[in-house]
């Protein structure tokens, strides 16, 4: 069986606890949006496309008026439907507060309101009708993010392995966690590691414990092995170590923000893994799907960083590490300059040099924008 992030059906959300993981597999529900907030903030659900997910997923909630839904002020208005579309903004606005660097349930957010504009220009549009549309919209978004991840997966693997001698199997070194648990299923990074292995193509995937939380140590770990892909867990302080020694093809971590010249915030880490590559002449990609992808951005420095709470530094597990009084800057993300993106940044649309990513996104765009 696979592990699952998420679980939902209509008026049913629930998520994974990843703060228990792997020692615990508690499914926790999620009622409404205030649980959601909650969950994103303390990172029991972690991951830019599962952000946006569960997110969207509570607001369905609240909107089916499931058994689960929280009674009280949440309440959906049921008659009105410019009143449905003023309380749908009013809820995402209170989501996007959860976390700042990630920029999907931003993207998803916007998609969904401008999607409720255009319904409501339709004639005779009722507020039940509107409801009845929303959430399918907001339903349709977990296959759309599986089958982003498998084209993701598809192109990257491609496009590492063209690069190499017919037949080579490769070493690939992931950051954090970007597989099924950091997303709706496969995974973004972690669906190219995918991809590799089951063209059988796949050596062995290194991957980083990821300080503080080491959601690769935990989590990447876990699905890893569970789904039987060859691993090897390092310290953060080993990549360069592993790029000398232990014959690196490609290092591939996931993206929480895209900016438009190709800058990336992910996380804390990162950047130093992508200075490390270039220096040993590994080539960094960069899997996002265009969701992450943030033309609005121009560049890295405009990226909110969020800082997160000492104590993720100073304890491991709620066991102390760190001397009482010691000062503590614990940035969650970092930015690598496209400069240093030299394979490329892989979407759902094919494999882009940093430079072509804003024409590609909005040709794209525009095309999306015609077929509607
Ligand atoms: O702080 P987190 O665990 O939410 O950070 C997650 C990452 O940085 C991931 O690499 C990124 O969100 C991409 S997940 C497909």
């Amino acid at each position: 069986m696979a592990l699952e992030a998420i679980r939902y059906r209509r008026g049913s959300l629930q998520i994974l606890n990843q703060l228990l993981l792997p020692a615990e597999l508690r499914y926790e529900s999620v009622p409404g949006v205030e649980r959601a907030w909650r969950a994103i903030a303390d990172m029991e659900v972690r991951g830019a496309p599962a952000i946006a997910l569960v997110g969207c997923l509570s607001l369905a909630v609240e909107l089916a008026g499931g058994s689960e839904a929280p009674a009280g002020g949440s309440e959906a208005p049921a008659e009105d439907a410019a009143a449905l579309e003023a309380f749908v903004e009013r809820r995402l606005r209170y989501l996007l507060t959860a976390r700042p660097t990630a920029v999907n349930l931003a993207r998803e957010a916007q998609r969904l309101l401008a999607f409720i504009r255009r319904r409501l220009q339709t004639p005779g549009v009722t507020a039940q009708g509107l409801r009845e549309s929303i959430l399918e919209h907001i339903e349709g978004l977990l296959e759309q993010d599986r089958e982003v991840n498998r084209r993701i997966g598809g192109h990257g693997a491609g496009h590492i392995l063209c690069h190499l001698p017919e037949g080579a199997s490769v070493t690939i070194l992931t950051h954090c966690n970007t597989g099924t648990l950091a997303t709706a299923g496969y995974g973004t990074a972690l669906g190219i590691v995918r991809a590799l292995h089951a063209r059988g193509r796949l050596r062995r995937v290194l991957c980083t414990e990821t300080r503080p939380c080491n959601q690769g140590g935990r989590l990447t770990a876990a699905e890893l092995l569970h789904d039987g892909v060859p691993a090897t867990l390092i310290a953060d302080g080993a990549a360069a170590a592993a790029m000398r020694h232990r014959g690196v093809q490609a290092v591939v971590v996931g993206a929480d923000r895209v900016a438009a010249n190709g800058d990336t915030a992910n996380k804390i880490g990162t950047y130093q893994l992508a200075v490390v590559a270039q220096y040993h002449g590994v080539p960094f990609y960069v899997a996002a799907p265009s969701s992450s992808c943030d033309l609005e951005t121009a560049s890295g420095g405009d990226i909110p960083i969020e800082e997160r709470s000492r104590r993720e530094l100073t304890h491991l597990q709620g066991v102390r590490l760190a001397p009482e009084g010691i000062d503590v800057w614990n940035p969650a993300f970092d930015v690598t300059p496209h400069e240093l993106i030299t394979g490329g940044i892989v979407t759902e649309w094919g494999v882009f040099a940093p430079g072509e990513l804003r024409r590609a996104l909005a040709e794209r765009a525009a095309l999306a924008g015609g077929q509607q």
